[in-house]
């Protein structure tokens, strides 16, 4: 029997024979995400040697259409181009495609009988790993399909063979309600252990390098806590607009879109405590804490430490871009925020006392996202400084673009007086390691064909997370006043600077 503390993290790298089914075969996900993540774990030969795809979605095409079809997605957004002639030639035979709707048995009935032969074809072991690939209202069918059709078997153990998983995309849930019901649902037919809730920011190397660089080193760890951190700031912005996803986003807005989910997730690996191990369920209690133990916001904290806006016309990078209400399917008067910020506290020993501060934006100056842990200034100023005193030290972990570590510190000017000067020690992923890391959904789905859900949400995760939002959207709800403007292109709104300045701080410039 295996040793469950070997589980999670520090796995071994076997990757069982399977079959994944890709409900939603014909949407963006799977041509920008999903497949050319398959191709690449192909590249890099991590593949069990018995592997298929079923792709399914509305309209009949036949297996080759569909391999012509994932053939131009791959070439389009795969990390690695050129396609490799040799390895598609390998990869292709595995795809196969299937037409049904999702809410009828009938789709169910004749993927079961083709998955049994691809399963001997292929030989796949029985192995199934089910992707949802679909919006949140098509998962109730397709769960409900499943079990009709007795394609599930539910276990408790991730070690039983052959396995059946399922892996949820986000948005999982609308609200905290909304995700206890899709819980309800998914446990009524899954073991927990069968179930991967994904959030692709867990998936990205850098995100994981906030673990590494925390527990696997000496130096940092004993100054990470509210003795010697004066605060923290966890910055999401993108540059990009909603890039045609109007419809969705106005549903959505800023706060359900990456607060809730990517933003949180940041903030739950730097303030968590050490696990036990890297066992999946060791590190999900950990994180799970630090969600139990987020401030609770009430209507009149969220009025002074929540801000939203949304932007308007403007520049980026010097192109010139439309407002969010002129974009495609959003309402000329909505009042969706594409920025929120906040002034959140972790309440506990560790943290207490020590704000972080989280913003998420859309049309942000740029795309960054980075968390920045800032310590506390020196007590007393020995040197001649100007006003405003020393700046304290600053480090900075960038996940994304130009992934780095940066710590910020004070040195002497060369020279004959004492003038001191900030550097950065700047340790950049891209020189070190070169440039071409593996894309987030790669680990995740070699993960979940592997049975490590360490870096998947747990049931208990997604609602503590909707458990803490769902107070600034019941606000916001009852005064659905517009947000502020921000013009594309800058750093948000006013509002956001003036929620740092009122506590004498202001936001880094990424
Ligand atoms: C998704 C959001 O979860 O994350 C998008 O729905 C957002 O709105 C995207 O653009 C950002 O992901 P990344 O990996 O580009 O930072």
């Amino acid at each position: 029997m295996s040793n469950p503390l070997r589980e999670g993290l520090e796995a071994g790298r076997v990757v069982p024979p399977c079959t994944v089914v890709i409900f939603g075969a014909g949407g963006d996900l799977t041509r920008r995400k999903l497949m050319p993540a398959l191709y690449n774990l192909a590249v890099s030969r991590a593949l069990p040697g018995g592997f298929a795809v079923v792709g399914i979605s509305r309209g009949e095409k036949s297996d080759d259409a569909f391999r012509e079809e994932m053939h131009e997605a791959v070439g389009t957004f795969s990390r690695k181009k050129p396609i490799d002639p040799g390895i598609w030639t390998d990869f292709a035979p595995g795809l196969f495609f299937q037409a049904g709707a999702f809410g009828e048995a009938e789709t169910y009935a004749k993927l079961k009988e083709r998955l049994d032969t691809i399963e001997s074809s292929r030989g796949t072991k029985g192995n199934r790993l089910f992707y949802l690939a679909v919006p949140p209202s098509e998962v109730r069918g397709i769960v409900e399909g499943l079990r009709g059709a007795g394609l599930v078997e539910k276990h408790t153990s991730i070690s039983e063979l052959p396995f059946t998983r399922i892996i949820a995309e986000k948005p999982f849930g609308h609200d905290r309600a909304s995700a206890a019901a899709l819980n309800g649902l998914l446990g009524e037919v899954f073991g927990e252990r069968q179930v991967f809730r994904i959030d692709h920011y867990l998936g990205k190397e850098t995100v994981q390098n906030l673990l590494v660089f925390r527990f696997a080193n000496s130096l940092f760890e004993p100054l990470w806590n509210r003795e010697h951190v004066d605060h923290v700031q966890i910055t999401v912005a993108e540059d990009i607009g909603v890039e045609g996803r109007g419809r969705f986003y106005e549903q959505t807005g800023a706060l359900r879109d990456i607060v809730q989910n990517h933003a949180l997730q940041l903030l739950c690996l730097t303030a968590m405590e050490p696990p036990i191990s890297l066992h999946a369920d060791a590190v999900r209690d950990e994180k799970v804490k630090v969600l139990r133990s987020l401030r609770p916001l009430g209507p009149r904290t969220i009025r002074s430490s929540v801000v939203r806006g949304q932007y308007t016309g403007g520049f980026v990078r010097g192109d010139e871009v439309r407002a969010y209400r002129q974009e495609p399917d959003v309402a000329g008067e909505s009042s969706t925020e594409t920025f929120v910020a906040m002034r959140v506290f972790v309440d506990s020993w560790r943290w207490g006392g020590v704000p972080f501060y989280v913003r998420a934006g859309k049309r942000l100056n740029r795309r960054a996202t980075e968390v920045a842990i800032h310590f506390k200034r020196v007590p007393h100023a020995i040197f001649p400084v100007p006003d405003g005193g020393i700046s304290p030290n600053v480090l900075t972990m960038r996940i994304q673009p130009d992934e780095q570590i940066a710590l910020r510190f004070t040195t002497k000017e060369p020279g004959q007086n004492t003038v001191l000067r900030d550097v950065a020690m700047d340790f950049r992923y891209g020189s070190t390691f070169g440039s071409n890391t593996p894309e987030a959904y790669e680990r995740l789905l070699l993960d979940a064909m592997r049975g490590d859900a360490t870096l998947f949400t747990r049931a208990d995760e997604a609602e503590q997370q909707w458990a803490f939002v769902e107070p600034i959207l019941a606000a916001w709800q009852e005064n659905p006043t517009p947000p502020p403007m921000y013009d594309a292109g800058s750093w948000g709104p006013e509002a956001s600077h003036e929620l740092l300045a009122a506590d004498g701080r202001r936001w880094r410039k990424p």
